[in-house]
C-alpha cells in the first residue's frame, strides 16, 4: 500500500469503499488522519456497510470505541474515536491494545492522540476535503 490516491465523492461514497477493502490485503489496523470534518467518519462507515455491518454507524465520540459485527462474514469490526482521549493513559485503560493485536478489523480515528500504542504495521490514511467537496484519500 503505497502511495495510493483515491477520490471519494459523496454519490460515490461505496464505490470509493469497496476500492479502500481491495486495497486492505492482510493489514487490519487502519489509522484515518485528517481534520474536522474531512470526512473520516463518513468514509468508516462506508467501509463498514460494505463490510456487510448493517447495524447503525456513528461517529463513536462519546463512545470511543463502537464495536460491529459483519453480517456476512460474522467478523467484529472496530470503529475507534480518540478525539476526547487527552492521556495516553485514558487509551490504555480501554484496554486498546487487545483490539489492535485482536486480529480483528480496526478504523481510527484521531490516531494522533494515542500515536504511541498504534503497531508498527498500523496503515495511515489522510483525508481531505477539496475545493469541490470531494475528498481525497491518500495512503502511504
Ligand atoms: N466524500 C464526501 N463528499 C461530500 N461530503 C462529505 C464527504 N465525506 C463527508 N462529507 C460531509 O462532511 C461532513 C463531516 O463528515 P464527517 O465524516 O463527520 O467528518 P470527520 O469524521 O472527519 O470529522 C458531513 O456533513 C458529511 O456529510
Ligand atoms: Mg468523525
Amino acid at each position: 500500500m503505497k502511495n495510493i490516491i483515491l477520490r471519494i465523492e459523496n454519490e460515490g461514497l461505496n464505490e470509493a469503499a469497496r476500492s479502500f477493502i481491495a486495497l486492505m490485503g492482510d493489514r487490519t489496523v487502519f489509522a484515518f488522519h485528517g481534520e474536522m470534518g474531512a470526512g473520516k467518519t463518513t468514509f468508516i462507515k462506508a467501509i463498514c456497510e460494505e463490510l456487510g455491518v448493517t447495524d447503525v454507524i456513528n461517529s463513536p465520540t462519546f463512545a470511543i470505541i463502537n464495536e460491529y459485527r459483519s453480517d456476512t462474514t460474522g467478523e467484529l469490526i472496530y470503529h475507534f474515536d480518540f478525539y476526547r482521549i487527552n492521556k495516553l493513559s485514558e487509551a490504555e485503560d480501554l484496554g486498546v491494545d487487545d483490539y489492535f493485536y485482536s486480529g480483528a478489523l480496526c478504523f481510527i480515528e484521531w490516531p494522533e492522540k494515542i500515536e504511541e500504542l498504534l503497531p508498527e504495521d498500523v496503515v495511515n490514511a489522510t483525508i481531505r476535503e477539496q475545493a469541490d467537496g470531494s475528498r481525497i484519500l491518500e495512503m502511504e
